[in-house]
């Protein structure tokens, strides 16, 4: 049966990164018959120049009848100025609302290829293996009310709202203790209890989840202390579980243990397992159009669709190890280089991939 994936190149460095991920993907579809097709659609920054929306309802529709959505980045300084309701970033949340997106999975994990581009010590960071489980459609993110509005003396007021529903709540906690079953069993809850009471009823529905998963050993920790023991000693985390913003901060903290954002990817999933994949760096405007962007992240975030929607383990396991590969190959991106190394581009990093995926 075929497979139908919707690709959303985006804006910056998206179409870019996606180009080598679809050149990875379409290098196994070929040799594993995987029966793959693809469909492209306008999202973002580029969306709203031809049809003054980031997210078009033909994309929408697309994305509704696809499998999995592979997404590059949205946004750039040139949208900016625009209101709130038409910026490219809308277009992302728009997909991961409309699609019931709620699980966003973030694995941080470090190849010991590159303990050395860390700005940490390669003994704090080395063998790093952490899961951020994201909640990616409620709290702040998407709480009413929210606006900025002039009060009556005539000064501005701006507000949002974080709000949770215990059934949100639930979900996330299952699909968190879920996949800290499948790894070190120990799952951490991430919450700001002492001083907001959304998060106070987070932590007590996450502990009555626990309940019903006595085997994972559930701890729970307030952020500010979270971010701290992220950079103090990342080690002692295994999957962490927290809310939608929160989540946001800590996972690019997360993805810097790691020595380069450009090497994270992230899976945001609905209850059925489709998903969209993307990198979890932004549009890198600086460097748009350069050919010089970190395409790994996006290659491995075709890596978990494979293992997430498709059930395709073995083909997601021959591009971790294939980038594995690459990287013992000594070729790095500039955000990766480091003296000794091959400095390759964007493109070559991709072909250094899909070379590699032919011996493993
Ligand atoms: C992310 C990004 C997005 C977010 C932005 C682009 C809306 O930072 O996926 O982490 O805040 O969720
Ligand atoms: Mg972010």
């Amino acid at each position: 049966m075929t497979k139908k994936i919707a690709v959303l190149a985006g804006d910056g460095i998206g179409p870019e990164i996606v180009a080598e991920a679809i050149k990875v993907l379409s290098f196994l579809n070929t040799d594993m018959k995987l029966e793959l097709v693809f469909d492209n659609a306008l999202i973002g920054g580029a969306a709203y120049d031809a049809f003054g929306t980031p997210l078009p309802q033909q994309t929408l529709n697309l994305c509704k009848n696809a499998d999995a959505v592979l997404l590059g980045a949205v946004g750039g300084p040139k949208w900016e100025p625009l209101p709130h309701a038409v910026r490219p970033e809308r277009g992302l949340l728009g997909i991961r609302s409309e699609l019931n997106l709620f699980a966003n999975l973030r694995p941080a994990v470090l190849y010991p290829q590159l303990a050395d581009a860390s700005t940490l010590k390669p003994e704090v960071v080395s063998g790093l293996d952490i899961m951020i489980v994201r909640e990616l459609t409620g709290g702040i993110y998407f709480g009413t009310p929210r606006g900025i509005r002039v009060l009556e003396n005539g000064e501005r007021q701006g507000f949002n709202t974080k709000i949770y529903n215990e059934s949100e709540i639930r979900r996330i906690a299952h699909v968190a203790f879920k996949i800290a079953r499948k790894r070190h069993k120990k799952l951490c809850s991430v919450d700001k209890a002492n001083v907001l009471e959304v998060t106070e009823l987070w932590r007590q529905v996450v502990t009555e989840v626990g309940k019903e998963y006595p085997d994972v050993q559930l701890s729970h920790m307030y952020v500010d202390n979270a971010a701290m023991q992220l950079v103090r000693a990342p080690r002692q985390f295994d999957v962490i579980v927290t809310t939608n913003m929160f989540g946001d901060i800590l996972s690019d903290t997360a993805a810097m243990l790691t020595g380069s954002i450009g090497m994270l990817p992230s899976a945001s999933l609905d209850a059925n397992a489709k998903g969209m994949y993307e990198p979890i760096h932004g549009s890198a405007p600086d460097i748009a159009g350069q050919g010089v962007a970190n395409p790994l992240a996006t290659i491995l975030s075709v890596a978990m669709m494979l293992r997430y929607t498709f059930n395709e383990t073995t083909a997601a396991e021959r591009i971790e190890r294939a980038v594995n590969s690459a990287l013992d190959a000594k070729v790095r991106t500039a955000d990766i280089y480091s003296e000794g190394m091959t400095k390759v581009g964007t493109s070559a990093m991709g072909d250094a991939v899909v070379n590699a995926l032919k011996g493993v």
